[in-house]
């Protein structure tokens, strides 16, 4: 029998895990992106030139290669926030994956909260934003306990929590420029741990190998913006916390009308109780799914994720952790401005309980003060006995990476 052929949406770094996955589990893998020298290319060996963020031209591409060079059994996307351009491939196409109208709730934070609160899904106070003037307003209404937000972006561009030192009219503009739409919409800021969560549902049961503790110590740091440095894994919360919020996540993702499928969740839990910041409807980045699962758990969430995409079987079992195994990530922020060297690779990739190094910043990069997680130049993440020996054996290993900067001009 001739191979299944997958589509992977994103031929991106974080893509190539999946691409690889596949091809291991005997697939023929396809990617779509619109940058033909994105790495997924190579490894993939054959694709379809389209942006992401293109719906129906990443449709066409598909469609063309049905009738040029045979079928595509499924699709699907990990780490790019694009469920729309997964979903309407599939319609196309005829394979599973979620609703159009599941997808479109997930690229707009507003009619998903709208959804969520209608379903009686925890979410803090929410609003939209349509001018300065309305910031102003709410503001004098609310007080300064809030965080403004773009409302179709990722990556937590443009996120950012208000203070009395806040400018309102720049926080706002900053917030619309990272809008496809221009929309901005506010939230009441909820103080508590924040917790990543990675689920699948079959048939509407939801199970939730995926649970990590997010650690934001660079919050003060980086104010306003949320910069999230990593996470911990296992959880430090008790089990009955831990539960309560894997079932909030599970029925926010029933309630986007989603039976069958895998969502990631950006939970709090503020006085004891979760609720939900953000649900995606498509595989986690920050290497959630495809490393630091596996390597927690031993389950094989981005194989499962294949399964689901080709309509084949996924079973609880599957989705159970095999173990708790401690692991850290950690990123590194080096000095903002222009990268002059960067040395101590191979002893950070070396050191004790290091599972997975990656080193991003070149020589002649330049980072910006950072505003979101992507603005990193080094990743590590590590095992330990304990979370707590994790953590100082990712601190170490970063400590052996220098990443050289010297000040430049910042672009505003
Ligand atoms: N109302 C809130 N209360 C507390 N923290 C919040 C709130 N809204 C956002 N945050 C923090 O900011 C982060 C980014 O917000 P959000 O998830 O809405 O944006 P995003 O662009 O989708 O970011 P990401 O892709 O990183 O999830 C959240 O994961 C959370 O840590
Ligand atoms: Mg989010």
């Amino acid at each position: 029998m001739s191979k299944k052929t997958v589509l992977i949406v994103s031929a991106g770094a974080e893509a190539v895990h999946a691409v690889r996955r596949a091809q291991d589990m005997g697939l023929q893998v396809l990617v779509s992106d619109r940058d033909s020298s994105a790495p997924g290319f190579s490894v993939a060996g054959d694709g379809l030139l389209a942006s992401t963020y293109d719906p129906s031209g990443t449709a066409d591409a598909a469609e063309d290669y049905v009738r040029k060079k045979g079928p595509i059994h499924g699709v699907l996307t990990v780490a790019a926030d694009v469920p729309l351009t997964v979903a309407t491939v599939a319609q196309r196409l005829g394979l599973p994956g979620i609703s159009i109208e599941s997808a479109s709730l997930a690229q707009d934070k507003l009619a998903m909260k709208e959804r969520f609160a209608a379903a009686g899904i925890p979410v803090p106070w929410f609003a939209p934003v349509p001018s300065p003037d309305a910031l102003k307003w709410l503001v004098d209404e609310r007080g300064f306990d809030l965080v403004i937000k773009p409302v179709d972006s990722r990556g937590s561009r443009g996120v950012q929590r208000l203070s009395p030192k806040t400018d309102l009219s720049a926080a706002w503009g900053i917030a619309a420029a990272h809008s496809l739409s221009g929309r901005v919409m506010a939230e009441a800021y909820l103080t508590g741990p924040q917790i990543s969560t990675e689920s699948i549902l079959l048939d509407g049961q939801g199970f939730t190998p995926g649970f990590s503790d997010r650690n934001y110590e660079l919050l003060d740091r980086y104010a306003p913006f949320f910069v999230e440095n990593g996470g911990d894994l296992p959880s430090h919360l008790p089990r009955i916390f831990q539960f309560a919020v894997m079932r909030t996540a599970e029925a926010a993702g029933r309630a986007m009308g989603i039976q069958t499928g895998n969502v990631k969740g950006d939970m709090v839990l503020h006085d004891g109780k979760p609720y939900v910041i953000e649900l995606a409807a498509r595989a986690s980045g920050g290497y959630f799914c495809t490393h630091e699962i596996p390597l927690n758990t031993g389950v094989d969430f981005v194989g499962c994720v294949i399964k689901l995409a080709l309509g084949e079987t996924v079973t609880p079992d599957e989705l159970k952790p095999r173990f708790q195994r401690p692991i850290v990530q950690r990123y590194l922020f080096p000095e903002p401005g222009r990268v002059i060297s960067v040395s101590g690779e191979d002893d950070a990739r070396t050191a004790p309980g290091v599972e997975e190094l990656i080193v991003s910043a070149k020589p002649g990069d330049v980072l910006r003060t950072p505003q979101h997680a992507g603005c990193t130049a080094a990743m590590v993440l590590t095992s330990g006995a304990t979370v707590a020996e994790a953590r100082a054996r990712a601190a170490s290993a970063l400590a052996k990476l220098s990443v050289r900067t010297v000040p430049e001009q910042e672009a505003a």
